[in-house]
């Protein structure tokens, strides 16, 4: 038997995705194992599940590193190799006439809170880290130091919408609202930007005519405890790859894209 993958879970409220992971993990469908679980919310109900399945857990307060930086910004300690102007040049999640004040406090309160969760992260040794209902975005800080192979990407987020459509922080209300017929879920490795990275997986429900918004979530929350395994397991049986590609449009421009690539 080859040895199951070391699985880190980032989370910030209830965890049920975390849930269907540890238990498709424990029951050996995804060749791997949840070796720890971090928040950035002292009071996510998900680090208890964590805790009755004996897996270690953490917590990087962002809320509190926020405020303090609000009240004074010498008090938060920034990493000594954090440089904002490359972190702001790579970033994809703002607007190109952002206001620079706001760039930076971003930018500084998430450097600080991201070094905090690398140290934390740094006692464990992991293969994948997934973001399982973890509602901040991650910044080039934190990225860059997880994933070291630009075709071997390791940190995986699940979306409650069928992307591109309907980035952000509520797809499933996104995706009601605008009366679609379908609704989705996906799964794809982080990039710079917001919800637009490369995609691994994807699954789709219908919406019937009286669905309230509850349904779709509970429809929704059904696939993604189906989709994160089986991500999870292609990771595990190292079959995903991101590939350039290179597409002709009209007008003779090119347009390119990197895809996940995934092996038979
Ligand atoms: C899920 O809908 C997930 O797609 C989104 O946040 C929700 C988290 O739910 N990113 P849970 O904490 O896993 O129950």
């Amino acid at each position: 038997m080859t040895s199951k993958i070391r699985i880190g879970a980032l989370i910030s409220g209830g965890g049920t995705n975390l849930q269907a992971v540890i238990d498709t993990c424990e029951a050996g469908e995804t060749g791997g194992q949840v070796v720890f679980v971090g928040s950035d919310n002292p009071a996510a109900k998900g680090l208890r599940r964590a805790e009755r399945h004996g897996i270690p857990s953490f917590v990087v307060d962002y809320g509190a590193i926020i405020r303090r930086y609000r009240q004074d910004p010498t008090t938060v300690a920034l990493p000594s190799d954090f440089n904002l102007d490359e972190m702001h040049s790579k970033s994809r999640l703002f607007p190109v006439d952002a206001d620079a004040a706001t760039v930076k406090a971003f930018l500084e309160t998430r450097a600080a809170a991201e070094s905090d969760l690398l140290a934390a992260m740094a006692t464990y040794d992991f293969d994948l880290l997934i973001l399982a209902g973890f509602m901040r975005n991650l910044t080039p800080y934190f990225i860059d130091r997880v994933n070291t192979n630009p075709t071997h990407p390791r940190i995986m987020n699940i979306h409650p919408a069928l992307l591109p459509s309907f980035p952000g922080t509520d797809g499933y209300g996104d995706t009601y609202r605008y009366g679609c017929k379908l609704g989705g879920c996906t799964v794809h490795f982080i990039d710079y930007g917001e919800d637009s990275g490369p995609i691994i997986g994807q699954r789709a429900f219908e919406i019937l005519p009286g669905d309230t918004l509850e349904d779709i979530k509970s429809k929704g929350l059904e696939e993604e405890w189906k989709l994160y395994p089986a991500c999870i397991k292609l990771f595990a049986q190292n079959r995903l790859k991101v590939e350039t590609r290179i597409h002709s449009l009209p007008g003779g421009k090119t347009m390119e894209r990197k895809v996940v690539a995934i092996s038979a």
